[in-house]
């Protein structure tokens, strides 16, 4: 099939990449002319494993072609999806539309043929039914366009994989012709055993922002529990395990710690508690609020943790930091939990140095202040305190023997709860964790010692999240 992917960010260049790699007939179009020369040349603008190998592939086969002209991509096909941002709004939680919006104001007049609009932006509830609307009021007499929706799932890190082997397809649409021809886009996965969901669009829009919801409720769970933990001298790390057995629970995303970030599940919940303001059925997720709350808390508990590790002062103190990306395997800084303590110690005065294996020229621009090295022994050479705060697998792999030796301290704090404790103490580490005792009692004696966290040492840390908080945003 012919069809194009309008919009080459994250999104737009891995179903671009491998809407050809199953056997499609592909242009990408995108306003930035940057991206799209780097994109023709075959070379990814962001780090993703996988892609660069599927870009170039299909590249030289012919099948995937991208170029900056809408009047291009209409005369070219028939079937346009649409994989342009919906970030945070500056001024309110809501999701900002002008992308999508642009996009079907741009399209519609240059339609020609009759025509299928397929959304995979993750969007508001009720956005096809109004974005149709307003496509019908700007399309040439005689054409006709339907606007379906078709969330995206996948995750960063595993973009590939989730694009070409996804756990469910679901497809938002208005008409039996449009569940057609997303069948025959989609026939390779569906002969696969893929589970294929037709719904309509609103429920389809639903989908994205009830599954990203809940996949930030259950971290924000656990990382409760993680307080109480910290309050009672239990091990969070064992109650996740234990949790998890229980196949109604599960262990994905039990995982305590810093918390979460990224461009997706911060603005996700954000947008989905204005959209159902504006529905006036607020109330119904206003637990939502609590959920972003306690994800904004372990933040704050992680640097109040340094502040008490460094005995109440932080200025002048060196600390290094392991990790600057939101989550490993991704060069992503946005709204990354990893930076905002950063940015927090940062403004205490403290003397940071901060490593990251893939993340560091994003790092740089969205946070300065701190030093970035290239190298972990750089980064952690005469410092007081070690922060790990993203749990990059090459961390796990460090030798905390070869590390004493170059900190002029050996402390720990693991703020991704995934070091090896004894393996860490027994070189003579201090090792804290939020939600885990600071030291591992005997077995069968349950008298582990209390942790007390103390009250947060910046003032901004004692308050609720407000838009705009640095804390509650996107980096800078
Ligand atoms: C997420 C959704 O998983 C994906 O389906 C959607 O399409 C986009 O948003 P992504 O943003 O790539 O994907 O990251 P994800 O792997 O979901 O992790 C999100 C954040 O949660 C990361 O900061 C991660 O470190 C954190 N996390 C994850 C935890 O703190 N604990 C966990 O147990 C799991």
């Amino acid at each position: 099939m012919r069809l194009t992917v309008i919009g080459t960010g994250y999104l737009g260049a891995v179903h671009a990449a491998c809407m050809a790699d199953i056997g499609h007939d592909v242009l990408g179009v995108d306003t930035d002319t940057r991206k799209i020369e780097a994109l023709a040349a075959g070379r990814a603008p962001f780090f993703e494993p996988g892609l660069p190998e599927i870009l170039a592939r299909n590249i030289r086969n012919g099948r995937l072609r991208f170029t900056t002209s809408l009047a291009e991509a209409a005369d070219f096909a028939d079937l346009h999806f649409v994989c342009v941002g919906t970030p945070q709004r500056a001024d309110s939680l809501a999701a900002d539309l002008c992308h999508v919006e642009a996009v079907v104001d741009g399209l519609a007049p240059l339609l020609t043929r009759d025509s299928l609009v397929v959304g995979k932006s993750t969007v508001p509830v009720g956005t096809a039914r109004a974005l149709s609307r307003r496509m019908a009021a700007r399309l040439r007499p005689g054409v006709d366009s339907e606007v379906a929706w078709n969330p995206e799932f996948l995750r960063e890190g595993f973009a590939v994989q989730d694009t070409l082997t996804p756990d469910r397809l679901v497809v938002g649409v208005t008409s039996p012709e449009a569940d057609r021809m997303l069948r025959d886009v989609y026939a390779p996965m569906l002969r696969a055993g893929v589970p294929y969901v037709s719904t309509d669009p609103a429920t389809a829009e639903l989908v994205k922002v009830a599954a990203n919801s809940f996949l930030a409720t259950k971290i924000s769970f656990i990382n409760a529990m993680a307080e109480v933990c910290d309050a009672s001298g239990a091990d969070v790390v064992t109650l996740a395990d234990a949790l998890g057995h229980d196949t109604r629970i599960g262990r994905r995303f039990l995982s305590a710690g810093l918390g979460f970030g990224g461009g997706c599940l911060p603005k996700d919940i954000r947008a989905f508690l204005a959209r159902a303001e504006e529905l006036q059925v607020g109330e119904a997720v206003s637990f939502l609020h609590e959920i972003d709350r306690i994800n904004q808390r372990q933040r704050r508990r992680t640097v109040d943790l340094a502040f008490q590790l460094l005995g109440g002062t932080l200025a002048g103190r060196r600390i290094a930091v392991l990790g600057a990306t939101f989550k490993p395997d991704s060069d992503d800084v946005r709204d990354s939990p990893a930076l905002a303590v950063t940015e927090q110690l940062v403004d205490l005065g403290a003397d940071l140095r901060v490593h990251d294996p893939e993340g560091l020229d994003n790092a740089r621009v969205a946070l300065t202040g701190p030093v970035y090295c290239a190298d972990v022994m750089e980064a952690c050479k005469d410092a007081d305190l070690v922060l790990h705060l993203t749990e990059w697998s090459q961390y796990r792999a460090l030798d905390p023997v070869a590390l004493s030796e170059v900190v002029r301290a050996p402390r720990m704090l693991d703020a991704r709860n995934v070091l090896d404790q004894a393996a860490w103490r027994g070189a003579g580490w201090q090792l804290r964790a939020l939600g885990r005792p600071a030291h591992v009692p005997p077995p069968g004696q349950g008298d582990a010692l209390r942790v007390t966290i103390p009250q947060s040492v910046a003032p901004a840390a004692c308050a609720a999240p407000a838009p705009g908080d640095p804390l509650s945003g996107a980096p800078k």
